[in-house]
């Protein structure tokens, strides 16, 4: 009898093609995250997605394409500003929201009047996009809140249980590159603003635009992005450095909790390959807390500062 694992685990991009195009759900990989696809004009595959992750159905989806020429009839006009992003950072770690188009439905968008495009860099996902020749609307593939998966088996891991191995898979494609969510950007508004940090920084993008562009700070409009997320089971301290770090984990352990300290501040770029597998390996460690050391706030470690001050949030 072959294990789960077998049977939903896979890399034939013919038979992943073959299960969307069926209304089946696939797990695809990206540069950023792992995330949970269904062709994004079929309503009822896309409300599965929101099913199998249990997520609020107004917190809208990103619509994947292979390339930025797909993009026509998704978005309504392509502002110049898109088309100066999308030359300089597609396929790449970056989202854009736009007007939508006419391709895209409200099962996608839970109503709004914006969708969220991204052309992924992963070469297996690339030529998923490219049979498929429409769009695939994928979060990241997570149960609703917790820590994105950066590999098939994170997947496995949380959604086994709410996939159909006859009808669903996960396309394996190896660990994810960059390991944090695409830099969000919105461009409906003027000036552009920066709704989630990622890999692309906000000063890039205003060398980009050749202008101001409004950070993260503030209540985000980007639904879903709560002060709670990305989080694992374990409490997430946050520390400033290593000598605080041992501190706060000597008097955890001194009242008998399980702690781990994480300090990957010496390499940005593998801080956040690892960030979510290492708050995994907390939970499977059964560790109580996590004592982590903030990175600095430069480049790459804008993104995770945002995303481990959210890990550390109850
Ligand atoms: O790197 C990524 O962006 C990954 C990979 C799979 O592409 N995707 C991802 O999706 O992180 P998700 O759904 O986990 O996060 C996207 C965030 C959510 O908070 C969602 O509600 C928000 O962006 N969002 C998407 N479309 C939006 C829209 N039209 N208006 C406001 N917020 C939107
Ligand atoms: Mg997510």
């Amino acid at each position: 009898m072959s294990s789960l694992a077998d049977k939903l685990i896979s890399t034939n991009i013919e038979l992943a093609l073959e299960r969307l195009r069926r209304g089946g759900l696939v797990a695809i990989p990206t540069e950023t995250v792992y995330g949970l696809a269904a062709d994004a004009e079929q309503s009822e595959a896309v409300a599965r997605v929101y099913t199998a992750k249990g997520r609020p159905t107004d917190h809208p989806l990103i619509v994947h394409l292979a390339d930025f020429e797909g993009a026509a009839g998704w978005v309504a006009e392509v502002p110049e500003h898109a088309t100066r992003l999308a030359q300089a950072c597609w396929p790449g770690p970056l989202t854009m929201l736009l007007r939508r188009g006419p391709r895209v439905s409200n099962a996608v968008t839970g109503g709004r009047d914006t969708v969220g495009l991204r052309v992924p860099s992963h070469p297996l996902t690339h030529a998923l996009l490219a049979a498929h020749g429409g769009g695939l609307a994928a979060p990241s593939a997570n149960r609703y809140g917790r820590v994105s998966p950066t590999t098939a088996q994170h997947v496995l891991d949380d959604l086994a249980a709410h996939l159909d191995p006859e009808r669903d898979l996960i396309l394996d494609g190896g660990p994810c590159q960059i390991g944090v969510e695409s830099t969000i950007v919105d461009l409906t508004v003027d000036p552009p603003q920066i709704l989630r940090a990622g890999a692309i920084s906000i000063d890039d993008v205003e060398r980009l635009l050749d202008g101001f562009v409004a950070g993260a700070s503030g209540p985000s409009r980007a639904a879903g992005m709560l002060a709670s997320h990305y989080a694992p089971e374990c409490q997430v301290v946050l520390a400033e450095n290593e000598i605080e770090a041992e501190a706060v984990a000597a008097i955890r352990r001194s009242g008998g909790q399980r702690v781990g300290v994480l300090d990957r501040t010496d390499d940005l770029v593998v801080a956040a390959q690892l960030l979510y597998s290492d708050l995994r390996a907390a939970d499977q460690g059964k560790l109580d807390a996590l004592v982590v050391v903030l990175p600095a706030a430069d480049g790459i470690g804008h993104a995770l500062r945002d995303r481990l001050a959210k890990a550390a949030v109850r």
